[in-house]
């Protein structure tokens, strides 16, 4: 693992343990009063105060996981990140935690990265507040909202290819950040003036950076950095909201439903909620689409069997456009079965969001297992997404098997439950439209012969896929869908 990536761990550790005290404090008395009836899940929990943390982040992460679920089975108990923790394996109790017992597990981040998107975004929420906004967000990127993007999408995908293909060797990963985060823009503002898209890029990258950083208010480092680029992305906004309440368009984009919004007794939304809640979706919508189209790239030039296909996909549909003059149609990008299928294998394989966190919030029996109120719950969807029982031959790139729908509950790149994603078809159409460009104007090679991932936290190429992109002239373009 790459140097960096285990300094961020270090630094990630070290915050977590500082509040360890405070955390164990809390669970004491209650560890002791409930022994009797059930017992904790198999698992060590490793060292005083550190736990299991070091061995979690001195290999791959993925490496840990495995190891501990051939050793114990689908449920194990560890610690880690200064937390006591149950993970579980299998989709079952991915779909216990997550749907049928969803309301016994509460959403849980650390509060130095709550502080960095604002602490009324949805996804730190439950109950009342939770529903009305996840109703709101679902509404605005539901697939009747995305289908009128796609000539913007469409013009943001060439815009970024053009760019690329001008350019000696890409960082395919920080490219197809830029790409994500214009379309997240789109989603939210509708068109949005330059110099406003300029500023929140500028400020929203900072923040990004901190993110990941040691949570410290010592000035120059990334984190007291990214606390400043954060007030600064507070005002922009304000400016934003402010001409768009000037205009009062009713408008059908994210910041006008959320403008819009009336409760029950007529409430409104407050200005912090709004600007927590636009950080909060370009915070979820920008990393895992580029990772996951950084994945798409690497698999496509790796397997030039499964590339060909897609590319006689892609090509017919860009002849039916008359070469390209006409935009892709939303019918056009509901029907790219196999297109379609390389996105979802994708997605199994490189299982972007490997796992996710929630806490207890009462004691919670499993399968006659106890999991203690405070403690951390992790459903493992990397694993269940590479169990050879569900996925046969899982570390094969087989866009094939999505020929037949997996069995129920074992596929879920976008999550479950109350908290799945709500971009889920923003990200997908997003994905094919820039594929179909791709492959159908350019060429693109891999440089460097580094394999091996990068944890960011997403799981990315090694050094984001150092990428020569070229684009075609059209007789090249035209030979190609000669010869498919
Ligand atoms: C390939 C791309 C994407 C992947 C793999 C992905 C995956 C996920 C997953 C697994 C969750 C659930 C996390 C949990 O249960 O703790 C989630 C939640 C969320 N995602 Fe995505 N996502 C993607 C793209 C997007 C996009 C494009 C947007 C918005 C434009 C978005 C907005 C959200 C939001 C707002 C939540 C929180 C929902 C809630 O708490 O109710 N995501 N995403």
């Amino acid at each position: 693992m790459e140097t960096v990536s285990i300094l961020l761990y270090i630094f990630l550790f070290l915050s977590t343990l500082l509040s360890y005290p405070f955390i164990r404090r809390k669970q004491k008395g209650g560890l002791v009063k409930r022994s009797a009836a059930y017992k904790l899940p198999p698992g060590s929990m490793g060292w005083p105060c550190i736990g299991e943390t070091l061995q979690l982040y001195s290999q791959d992460p993925n490496i840990f996981f495995a190891t501990k679920q051939n050793r114990y089975g689908d449920i194990f108990k560890t610690h880690v990140l200064g937390c006591p923790c149950v993970m579980l394996t299998s989709p079952e109790a991915a779909r216990f935690v997550l749907v049928t017992h969803g309301h016994l597990f509460k959403p849980t981040y650390p509060r130095s990265k709550e502080k960095l998107i604002g602490s009324s975004a949805l996804f730190f929420h439950q109950g009342n507040y939770h529903t009305c906004l996840r109703k709101l967000i679902l509404s605005s990127l539901s697939p009747d909202s995305i289908r009128k993007l796609i000539p913007d999408i469409e013009a943001i995908a060439m815009s970024a290819l053009e760019s690329w293909s001008r350019t000696q060797v890409t960082n395919t990963f920080d490219e197809t950040k830029k790409f994500s985060f214009n379309v997240g823009i789109l989603s939210i503002f509708g068109h949005l003036d330059i110099s406003y898209r300029e500023k929140l890029e500028e400020n929203y990258s900072i923040v990004d950076k901190g993110y990941n950083s040691f949570p410290t208010i010592i000035p120059g480092t990334a984190y007291q950095k990214a606390l400043v680029a954060r007030k600064r992305l507070n005002r922009i906004l304000s400016e934003i909201i402010c001409e768009r309440k000037e205009t009062r368009l009713v408008e059908k984009n994210l910041l006008g439903h959320l403008l819009n919004l009336k409760g029950e007794r007529g409430q409104t939304l407050t200005e912090d909620q709004i600007v927590d809640n636009i950080i909060g979706v370009l915070f979820a919508a920008q990393d895992t689409t580029a990772s996951a189209l950084t994945w798409i790239l690497k698999y496509l030039y790796d397997n030039p069997r499964v590339l060909e296909a897609v590319k006689a996909e892609q090509n017919a549909i860009y002849e039916a456009n008359d070469g390209g003059k006409m935009p892709l149609t939303w019918a056009q990008t509901r029907n790219m079965p196999l297109t379609y299928r390389v996105v979802l294998e994708t997605l199994r394989m490189a299982s972007i969001i490997s796992f996710t966190f929630r806490e207890a919030t009462v004691d919670v029996e499993y399968n006659g297992y106890l999991i203690p109120k405070g403690w951390k719950v992790m459903p493992l969807f990397r694993n269940i997404h590479h169990n050879p029982e569900f996925f046969p031959d899982p570390q094969s790139f087989d866009p094939s098997r999505f020929e037949v729908a997996p069995k129920p509950h074992t596929f879920m790149p976008f999550g479950k439950g109350v908290h799945a994603c709500p971009g889920n078809e923003l990200a997908k159409i997003q994905m094919l439209i820039l594929i179909h460009h791709l492959v159908t104007k350019f060429r693109w090679e891999v440089v460097g012969s580094q394999s091996g991932i990068q944890y960011g936290p997403f799981p990315v190429p090694r050094q984001g896929l150092p990428t020569r992109f070229q684009k075609l002239s059209s007789t090249t373009a035209l030979q190609d869908v000669t010869l498919n």
